[in-house]
This record gives C-alpha cells, sequence and structure tokens, in this order.
C-alpha cells in the first residue's frame, strides 16, 4: 500500500498582481525523493513555505502525514549560519532551538557529522567553510530531530559542480535510511536524480511523473552534433529541424526524423569545413523534455 507523506490538494498563492503558485496539488509519497524543479521564480519556495506552514495560502490545502512535528525537517532556500560560530555551535544552537538536551545533541550530531563527512570541521568557524559544507552544515541541523520527512529548498543553489554531486549522494544515503525527501531545484540534472519531478513554471505545475516516463513522453528524436562551432544559426533552415537547444559542448536537434536531418548535417558541416566530433541519435535528456514543456506551455 502507498502511503502518502505530504498532499498538497490546489493550492495557490498571489502577491499582489503576481501569482506565485497556482493551483497547484501534488502528492508526496513515503520512501521517495520528490523533486520539483524550474527556473529562478518558478514558484517553487512559495510552494514548499506553504507546505511548511510558514505562510498562509490563499485557498487549498496541505496536508502531512509525518507523524508529528519532531518528525519535520526543513532547510530553508537562504538558511542562516552563525559565522562566528564553529560547526559544534551551530548545532548546538539549533539543537537547543529544538528543544533537545546536550547529550541528545552531541550523539546524534556526531551520527550526522559522520554522514556528512563535517565530522573533522567540528571545530572550524561556519564562515571558513566552503559553499558546499555550508550546505552540509544546514542539512545537519535540518537532521538533528531525526525527521522521516526532509523539506529542502534549493540546497544546492550556487554549490560547484563537485559538491553538488556529494550533497546528492548524502541525500541517497538518508533516502535509503527510509526518509522521505521533497527537494527543490533550478538544475535540470538533478531533475534525472529524483525518483518523481514535478516540473514548476510559472506558478503551475506543468508536469509531474518519473525522469524515465517525461523521457519516454517525449514525442520527438533527439540527434546530437559535437561540432567545432559555436553557432546556432548554422542549422537555421534545415528541414526537419523543430528545434535546436546548445549545451556548451554540443547540440541537441529536434527532430521528427533523426536519420534525414543526421544526413542534411553531415553534408552541410562538410560543406563549411566544419571539424566534427559525432553526429548521433541520443535519447531525450531532462533538459530537452523541460525545454519542450516550457516552450509548449507558452505557445
Ligand atoms: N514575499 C513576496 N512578495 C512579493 N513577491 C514574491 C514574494 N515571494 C515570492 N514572490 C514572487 O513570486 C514568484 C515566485 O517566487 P518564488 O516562490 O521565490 O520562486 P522560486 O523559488 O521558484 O524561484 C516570483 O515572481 C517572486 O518574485
Ligand atoms: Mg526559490
Amino acid at each position: 500500500m502507498v502511503m502518502l507523506m505530504i498532499k498538497v490538494n490546489q493550492l495557490c498563492k498571489s502577491f499582489g498582481s503576481i501569482k506565485a503558485v497556482d493551483n497547484v496539488s501534488i502528492h508526496v509519497q513515503q520512501g521517495e525523493i520528490f523533486g520539483l524543479v524550474g527556473p529562478d521564480g518558478a514558484g517553487k519556495t512559495t510552494l514548499i513555505r506553504m507546505i511548511c506552514d510558514l505562510i498562509t495560502p490563499d485557498s487549498g490545502e496541505v496536508l502531512l502525514f509525518n507523524g508529528g512535528q519532531n518528525s519535520f525537517g526543513y532547510m530553508p532556500q537562504k538558511f542562516s549560519l552563525y559565522g562566528d560560530l564553529t560547526v559544534m555551535e551551530n548545532i548546538n544552537f539549533f539543537g537547543a532551538m529544538y528543544g533537545m538536551g546536550s547529550k541528545t545533541i552531541r550523539q546524534r550530531a556526531d551520527e550526522i557529522l559522520e554522514l556528512t563527512n563535517l565530522i573533522n570541521f567540528k571545530g572550524r568557524f561556519a564562515d571558513n567553510l566552503s559553499g558546499g559544507m555550508k550546505q552540509k552544515l544546514a542539512l545537519t541541523c535540518a537532521l538533528l530531530s531525526q525527521p522521516q520527512l526532509l523539506v529542502l529548498d534549493e540546497p544546492t543553489f550556487g554549490v560547484d559542480p563537485e559538491s553538488r554531486k556529494e550533497f546528492w549522494k548524502t541525500l541517497y544515503q538518508l533516502n535509503q535510511e527510509k526518509i522521505t525527501i521533497l527537494v527543490s531545484t533550478p538544475y535540470m540534472d538533478e531533475a534525472d536524480l529524483c525518483h518523481k519531478v514535478g516540473f514548476m513554471n510559472n506558478g503551475q505545475l506543468a508536469v509531474v511523473d518519473s525522469p524515465q516516463n517525461l523521457k519516454k513522453r517525449f514525442p520527438y528524436q533527439i540527434l546530437e552534433v559535437k561540432a567545432e562551432t559555436t553557432e546556432p544559426e548554422i542549422f537555421a533552415g534545415l528541414e526537419n529541424i523543430i528545434d535546436v537547444s546548445f549545451y556548451g559542448n554540443k547540440y541537441h536537434l529536434v527532430t521528427n526524423d533523426a536519420l534525414q536531418v543526421e544526413s542534411f548535417v553531415s553534408s552541410l558541416l562538410q560543406d563549411k569545413e566544419i571539424n566534427t566530433q559525432s553526429i548521433k541519435q541520443v535519447l531525450p535528456s531532462m533538459e530537452d523534455v523541460f525545454v519542450y514543456l516550457a516552450e509548449k506551455e507558452v505557445d
């Protein structure tokens, strides 16, 4: 049987004329990593704040089935650590706010610091931590009360790619300990790491599904082109190309007929004497899926 942890029904919140969250419904199941993915301003933080009961919805409802207040950990988008306190002093402070005794805090802190790889930095001032380590300290504080449910708002924003990977590794470890995770992110590559993804744009939830299903539902083919050119315009006017995206070192051409476009593109690049590493059909990435969904909405 599927156990629900969070049930959000037709939630709305406006700020003046801005519909920050526009009729959003989601179900988060026990044991799942649910990702709220969307660009800046999509409404992720507003939605999460309502789920955490920090702001009041205009309409709709939020139901949490997490077995009481203590089993709910929240890491806000802008987490404030005390820079002039050490890692351990910050933890003591947050533990005391949760009403935990100092012995319990110490025990629990050791467990979590081990998990988050901060165990050797207990005495370091928070100001002297790297961005990735600060985020892990914030996560440590959110885990102090041994929550069954973790709600993380853009925990990896602005963090370097290596630290982002490490942060996600920790999330997987927590998830293996049966902790349900609701996490928001503007990074499409992180969508791939979630069990279920809700794509938000302009306050609305465009789609909710597993990454695998979202890719399966993508109605076109993708031709990946790696060539020494940084001008997407060179593909303009070619037949059967629906869309072109450039990802730093490669192009993704969206098409109904990868085979035909492949031969067009290959002769085009030859004609223009552009050095070409590879042209091949690939499965759509989450980026391809989201670009498609975002553009479909605008149409
Ligand atoms: N307290 C607020 N007052 C006015 N506008 C707000 C407030 N909070 C958010 N907004 C607006 O609501 C929209 C959604 O913001 P937010 O929920 O922060 O999105 P995200 O977290 O996806 O970046 C944005 O247009 C933002 O400017
Ligand atoms: Mg936000």
